[in-house]
């Protein structure tokens, strides 16, 4: 500012040549170009203040887990001076938290003080960074305001330079993105803080995976030779979201059973049947079973966290033809049995969840639900809804027939679309039941990059849930072949792109869910949900953030 006042003083001392300049253009032009450079002015200056907000916010977000002195807080936020940066335990902590990123952070840092003193000089903005009019506190005076643009040499330096000060501030711009991406980056990247405590989550994980295969089984044994009824049946079973780790509770497992009515047209018994499961325990007569079957991380005593159906136990029927049963099943709730098969035994209520209308036409995949929406996509709610029942499914249903390991989009359906709240009821996962053995699916070329199909999967489809398009939709011609075909990269490379850039659209925790699933960072070396540690990972860096902004949105 000081060079600025000698060159002031400096001109000031000649006006012959600014009324010469005056002369030179037509009086009502002045009065135009004046009000034009206040217009450039106050755009300009917002621009900036927008910037350094989202400058600020970008350090705050990154310096709030070091506890830091709020009056060290403010000198690294508030002060143009990269000097206060030069603490050698902040630097330190920096390192820790950015790592690769930290020398290209420092250096960003470098570059946008010097930009926004730069700037700031050019606008002649106090050390506040605030137009010379405004008082500190905030009060403007229109008086000094009109003087500022009516000063001949303001506004001729301005209007000359206004282009030259539009292309400092946007590469101030470019610098600030810059720090925004690495470190929302390196967070994103930053090692899972695990609480061993959770560890009892394994066996609930464990058992709850045992159940949903040992399910399909038991409908498999039923059903796969046909049925007395001679149609195909088909299970739809509810992906629901898991609301904390009820480890004290044994899973249930919610059902609309339905048929496969494309190809045959034999006459259904029924269209469809509401059913909810839950292992019980082995002996059947036992009216208050003191250990559930195969979840039993916690053995509780209290009444309240057993099953409320544990008092129709002792009078359950067994079920011997589960068609017959479904067929002659009532509307209203009830117990309609126990299945009891050599694996495991399950109990079956009926239930009243909403069913679809008659048609088969009503139900549709995820996929085509968002191609219906022409590019509109998801709103928040729906959005955080489902991406939180997505990764619960994955959770819950990897590595059984329900949830195949490269699953998309197109496996998931949603059963009553024709209503308005078109995500009012959750999604589900579907599965006929063929006489015929169910043909072992095509291993399709993997990607070296891919270090797990199933949650680069999830990443996949949390990216299509974000940017309300299939991820084919962002193609590019670099993404292809020579010939223009699709190979085995095609996929990782568009994911790969999306991902980059998805802190642009998402708030931290969603953008850090979709980043460990497409890139697969959960510091660890096995890469599949069996193994106990990577799973407390994967729950702890996509289940939780997803569940945080469900929460947030939902509250
Ligand atoms: C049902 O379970 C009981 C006890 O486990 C067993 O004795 C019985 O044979 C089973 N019945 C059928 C039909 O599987
Ligand atoms: C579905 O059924 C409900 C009531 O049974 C009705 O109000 C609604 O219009 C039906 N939707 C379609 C698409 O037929
Ligand atoms: C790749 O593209 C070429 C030219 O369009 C086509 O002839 C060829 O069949 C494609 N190859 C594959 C494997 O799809
Ligand atoms: C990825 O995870 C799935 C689900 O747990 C598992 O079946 C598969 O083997 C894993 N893939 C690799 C390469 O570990
Ligand atoms: C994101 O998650 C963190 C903890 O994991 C939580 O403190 C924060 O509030 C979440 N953000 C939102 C917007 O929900
Ligand atoms: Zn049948
Ligand atoms: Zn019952």
């Amino acid at each position: 500012m000081a060079g600025f006042e000698i060159a002031g003083v400096v001109l000031g001392s000649i006006p012959l040549i600014i009324s010469a300049l005056e002369h030179y253009s037509d009086g009502i032009s002045t009065i135009k170009s004046m009000q034009k450079y206040q217009e450039v002015f106050e755009y300009l200056h917002a621009s900036f203040v927008t910037s350094l907000a989202i400058y600020r916010n970008t350090c705050e977000e990154l310096l709030s887990p070091l506890a830091l002195s709020d009056a060290h807080l403010y000198k690294l936020l508030e002060e143009v001076d990269t000097r206060s940066w030069d603490d050698a335990i902040l630097d330190a902590n920096l390192r820790n938290r950015l790592g690769t990123s930290h020398l290209p952070f420092k250096s960003s840092l470098r570059q946008i003080n010097k930009k926004i003193r730069k700037f700031a000089d050019k606008l002649r903005l106090d050390s506040n960074l605030r137009p010379p009019w405004v008082s500190q506190t905030g009060v403007v005076d229109t008086q000094a305001r009109s003087q500022f643009f009516r000063n001949p040499l303001t506004r001729i330096k301005g209007g000359f330079n206004s282009e030259k000060y539009k292309e400092l501030l946007s590469s101030l711009h470019d610098d600030i993105s810059r720090i925004q991406a690495l470190t929302s980056g390196a967070i994103a990247l930053e090692p899972l803080r695990l609480e061993r405590k959770i560890k009892a989550s394994s066996s609930y994980w464990n058992g709850f995976h045992v159940q949903a295969r040992t399910l399909y089984e038991i409908l498999d044994v039923r059903w796969s030779s046909q049925c007395v009824c001679q149609c195909r049946h088909q299970a739809n079973l509810r992906l629901e979201i898991q609301k904390g780790l009820e480890t004290n509770q044994s899973p249930t497992f919610k059902f609309l059973f339905s048929f496969d009515i494309s190809p045959s047209a034999t006459p259904v018994p029924w269209r469809w049947r509401a059913v909810e499961i839950e292992p019980c325990s082995g002996a059947i007569p036992a009216p208050h079973p003191k250990a559930p079957v195969l979840p039993q991380p916690v053995v509780s005593h209290s009444a309240s966290v057993q099953s409320p159906w544990s008092h129709c136990l002792s009078s359950a029927p067994l079920i011997k033809d589960l068609c017959e049963v479904l067929t002659s099943q009532q509307q209203q709730a009830r117990c309609l049995g126990i299945l009891n098969d050599t694996v495991a035994k399950h109990h079956l209520h009926s239930l009243k969840l909403p069913k679809p209308n008659t048609s088969s036409s009503q139900q549709v995949t995820l996929q085509q639900l968002l191609e219906s929406r022409s590019g509109s996509g998801f709103g928040i709610k729906e959005k955080s809804r489902l991406a939180l029942t997505l990764a619960c499914a994955v959770l819950q249903l990897h590595d059984t027939p329900w949830l195949a390991e490269t699953w998309t989009m197109k496996d998931i359906y949603l059963m009553d679309p024709a209503t308005s709240s078109l995500l009012a009821d959750q999604p589900y996962v579907s599965k006929s039941f063929t006489p015929k053995p169910a043909t072992p699916s095509q291993q399709a070329k993997k990607s070296r990059f891919i270090r797990n199909s199933t949650v680069f999967a999830l990443g996949v489809t949390l990216l299509e849930i974000s940017y309300g398009q299939p991820l084919s939709a962002f193609t590019t011609p670099d993404d292809l072949d020579d010939n223009g075909n699709r190979t085995s990269m095609t996929q990782y490379f568009i994911a790969d792109r999306l991902a980059e850039n998805i802190h642009l659209r998402e708030l931290r925790n969603y953008s850090d869910a979709v980043r460990r699933c497409v890139y697969c960072t959960f510091d660890c070396s096995a890469f599949s949900l069996t193994d106990d540690d990577f799973r407390e990972r994967f729950y702890q860096g996509v289940v939780v953030p997803l569940q945080k902004d469900y929460e947030y949105v939902s509250r």
